[in-house]
C-alpha cells in the first residue's frame, strides 16, 4: 500500500475509533481539535452577531463602478458561464472580456446570443505572462475564486495588477486569520487526510481538501488557505495599489483596490 492510500484510509470518516479516555490519545485529540475550533470560531461568532453568512451579490459590488469602462472578468467560466461580465456589460462596462483557461462552454455561447452581446472571450492562463498582452489593460478587472486555485498566488495577484487600470476586485475564499501570525497561510497540497478535515468541512467539495490534491487537475485543487491579512499584502506589494475597501465574511474576503499611480 502506498503513502498516498495510507493516507486516505486515516482519520474517522473510515471508521477509525475517536481517542479513548486518558493519557497521550486524549492530548493528542485535542491538540487535532485545535485547528478545526480555529476554522469554525469565525463562523460561531458571525452567528452570535447575527451577520450574513454571505458577501453581498458581487454585481451589486462591482455594478455601480462598472458604467463607461472597460472591464474584464478573470476566471469567468466554470459554474458562472460568464455571468459577471455579462452583468458589467449590462451595466454599461465596454469594452468587456471575459478570460478562463477553459474553453467557453455551450451556457456561455447561449447567453452570448441571447444578449447579442460584444462580450471578448479569452482563453488562456492567468499566470502565463504572454496572456497579459492577450487581455489589456482594463480599467476594472473582476477576479473571484481563482487565487486559491494557483500554486503562486502572489504571482497570480502581480498578474491582475499588470492589467489594472484603475480598480482590482479580487473575491477568494480565506481562512481566519491566525492569532499573533498576521498574514499567515497554509500551503494545502500534501496535507495528510485527517489535517485536511477541518478544511473540508467549512469548504466542502473542495478538490485537494475533501479528496487528496490530484495533479492532473492542476488548478482545479485548492492550492492555499489564504488569510484575507495575506491577501491583502499580495495586493499591495504592487506597486501602485491601495486597497480601499475590504468585505469580510468568515470564509470569504473581497478586496477592491485602486490604481493610484500608473503601472
Ligand atoms: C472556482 S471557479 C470560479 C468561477 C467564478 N469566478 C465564480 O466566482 O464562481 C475558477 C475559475 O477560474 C478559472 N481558472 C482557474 N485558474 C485559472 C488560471 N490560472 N487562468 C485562467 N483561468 C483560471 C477556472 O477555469 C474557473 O472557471
Amino acid at each position: 500500500m502506498s503513502a498516498r492510500q495510507r493516507d486516505d484510509r486515516t482519520g474517522a470518516q473510515q471508521g477509525n475509533p475517536p481517542p479513548s479516555a486518558g493519557g497521550a490519545r486524549v492530548m493528542c485529540g485535542s491538540v487535532r481539535s485545535l485547528p478545526a475550533a480555529w476554522l469554525l470560531w469565525p463562523r460561531l461568532r458571525r452567528r452570535a452577531l447575527r451577520r450574513p453568512a454571505s458577501l453581498p451579490p458581487y454585481e451589486e459590488v462591482f455594478g455601480p463602478y462598472a458604467q463607461g469602462r472597460s472591464f474584464v472578468e478573470v476566471g469567468t467560466m466554470w459554474n458562472v458561464h460568464g455571468r459577471y461580465a455579462f452583468a458589467a456589460e449590462a451595466y454599461g462596462a465596454i469594452p468587456v472580456t471575459a478570460f478562463d483557461d477553459m474553453a467557453p462552454t455551450p451556457e456561455f455561447e447561449a447567453e452570448h446570443a441571447r444578449r447579442s452581446s460584444a462580450v471578448r472571450f479569452v482563453q488562456g492562463d492567468i499566470n502565463d505572462a504572454a496572456s497579459l498582452e492577450k487581455i489589456g489593460v482594463h480599467d476594472l478587472v473582476w477576479c473571484a475564486g481563482v487565487v486559491y486555485h494557483s500554486p503562486d498566488p502572489a504571482l497570480t495577484l502581480r498578474h491582475l495588477c499588470r492589467i489594472t487600470g484603475d480598480w482590482l476586485f479580487v473575491a477568494s475564499k480565506t481562512i481566519p486569520e491566525v492569532p499573533g501570525l498576521p498574514q499567515a497561510s497554509v500551503f494545502l497540497p500534501g496535507l495528510e487526510a485527517e489535517a485536511r478535515m477541518p478544511y473540508a468541512r467549512v469548504f466542502p467539495r473542495a478538490m485537494g481538501l475533501e479528496t487528496p490534491f490530484d495533479r492532473d487537475n492542476w488548478y482545479g485543487n485548492w492550492w492555499w488557505g489564504i488569510s484575507p491579512s495575506a491577501l491583502r499584502a499580495m495586493v499591495e506589494v504592487n506597486e501602485g495599489m491601495r486597497v480601499v475597501e475590504e468585505l469580510r465574511r468568515p470564509f470569504e474576503t473581497l478586496l477592491i483596490a485602486q490604481r493610484t499611480t500608473t503601472a
